[in-house]
């Protein structure tokens, strides 16, 4: 079956890699020609564990294809995917501009049947307004479908999520089409994948309801955390008594200093405004983002306190800059509105992480220095953050770290250590809810 991908995002690189791992056909289009020559040459634009080697291995046995030429590309596929960004426009609102660029192009080269389907998260409303488009600027008369295929794919495991995802929703408004996707998905039949097969809107909603539940477990747990402080409970042992209740479930209940990325933050932001425009207001998700847009304010006042009461004159480390580990997404992350608004306080900063360091080191931002690890960062410092929880960050040479530190200070704003090993080893420690 052939599939032409449009968009060479993170979302559109794992799709078009993955589909033609599953033995498809795939040409995964972009207007920027650099990008395109660049996956050519077989260089991975993005830091994602396991797509490079994906990437080339199709790439070499020819089912994999990277081209600038969208009309040729939607000409010879069955099935188009839309995986462009719908990045926040002024009103929290997604800008579909991309997307419309898109149904245009397809409307204007549809030479056969063909099935148009949404992975970028869209809308509720959006397949209807893609069928309208190409209705109206179809050149020849074909049939075709709208269909909506939300992905659930999680940066840093995004291999993983395709090919063993907790399930599939495939939104569609004919059989032909849902049998055609379904037929796509086959190989996930062998894990017994969950497969929903709905209407396109339903479909469309399936994908901000569960980004948006995820982040309310996330900014509950955070409200918790911050309860158990002034009480003296341990929120670890409340999360996970919590988690053991089948009903609620143990995943995404983990403290620290709120959550960032290019999903959740804009997902969120966008629901409350699809609720506006039909006059529902989502109450609760509206908590959620409020409660969420404190939490780098409450963490820099954590560190304050921690260091003795002002950020003026002091020097920290600050461990991990990405929004979450294995990924050199710098998106909304609270980590880098941590080191802004550390030197904003008046501190300097020794920063480090992984592989984002190459992406910041450039942009204008006086009192940081940028280290070559953890060890260079701690040094001479007055206390050190640890912003994200990078492996790495799991094991480190604690008495190396107390003797090069000006005072053994360690603020874990995502709880890696145990608050009790620290306080032996000889450190104040502080984390976040317990
Ligand atoms: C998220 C969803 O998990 C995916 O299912 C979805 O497909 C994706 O958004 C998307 O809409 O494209 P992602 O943004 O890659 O994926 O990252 P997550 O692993 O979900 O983490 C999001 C944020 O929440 C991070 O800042 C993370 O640190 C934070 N988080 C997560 C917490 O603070 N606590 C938790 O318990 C879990």
């Amino acid at each position: 079956m052939n599939i032409c991908v449009v968009g060479t995002g993170y979302v559109g690189l794992v799709t078009g890699a993955c589909f033609a791992e599953f033995g498809n056909p795939v040409c995964c289009v972009d207007k920027d020609a650099s990008k395109v020559d660049a996956l050519n040459r077989g260089e991975i634009p993005i830091y994602e564990p396991g797509l490079e080697d994906v990437v080339q291995r199709n790439a070499k046995a020819g089912r994999l294809t990277f081209s600038t030429d969208l009309p040729t590309a939607i000409r010879d596929s069955l099935v188009v995917f839309i995986a462009v960004g719908t990045p926040q426009d002024e009103n929290g609102r997604a800008d579909l501009s991309f997307v419309r660029e898109v149904a245009k192009a397809v409307a204007e080269n549809l030479d056969s049947y063909k099935v148009v389907v949404t992975k970028s998260t869209v809308p509720a409303g959006t397949g209807k307004m893609i069928r309208e488009i190409i209705e109206e600027h179809q050149s020849e008369e074909h049939p075709f479908s709208v269909a909506s295929n939300p992905e659930f794919l999680r940066e840093g495991s995004a291999l993983e999520d395709f090919m063993r995802p907790n399930r599939v929703v495939l939104g569609t408004e004919d059989e032909a089409s849902a049998a055609i996707l379904r037929d796509l998905y086959r190989p996930l039949y062998l894990i017994e994948t969950p497969i929903v097969v709905t209407n396109v809107v339903t479909a469309e909603l399936i994908k901000y309801a569960s980004n948006a539940f995820l982040a309310t477990k996330i900014s509950f747990i955070n409200e918790i955390a911050d309860l158990c402080e002034p009480l003296g409970a341990d929120v670890h042992v409340v999360a996970r008594a919590m988690g053991l209740d089948r009903r609620i479930g143990p995943k995404f209940l983990h403290p620290g200093p709120g959550y960032g990325g290019s999903c959740f933050p804009k997902d969120t932001r966008a629901a409350v405004e699809i609720g506006k425009d039909h006059d529902i207001d989502l109450r609760i998700v509206r908590a959620v983002i409020e409660v969420n847009d404190v939490r780098v304010t409450r963490m820099l006042e954590k560190i304050r306190i921690a260091v003795g009461g002002t950020l003026e004159g002091k020097t920290l480390a600050l461990l991990g800059l990405t929004f979450k580990p294995n990924t050199d997404d710098l998106r909304e992350s609270p980590a880098m509105a941590i080191l802004d608004g550390l030197l904003a306080g008046g501190a300097r900063v020794q920063a480090y992480d992984p592989v984002a360091i190459p992406l910041v080191r450039d942009e204008a931002r006086d009192g940081v220095t940028y280290c070559a690890d953890e060890y260079e960062a701690a040094q001479g410092t007055d206390g050190l953050v640890l912003a994200t929880e990078w492996n790495q960050f799991r094991g480190l040479d604690f008495a190396r770290l107390k003797d090069s530190m000006s005072h053994p200070l360690i603020v874990d704003l995502r709880n890696i250590y145990e608050p009790s090993r620290m306080r032996e080893r000889g450190f104040d420690y502080t984390g976040v809810g317990r």
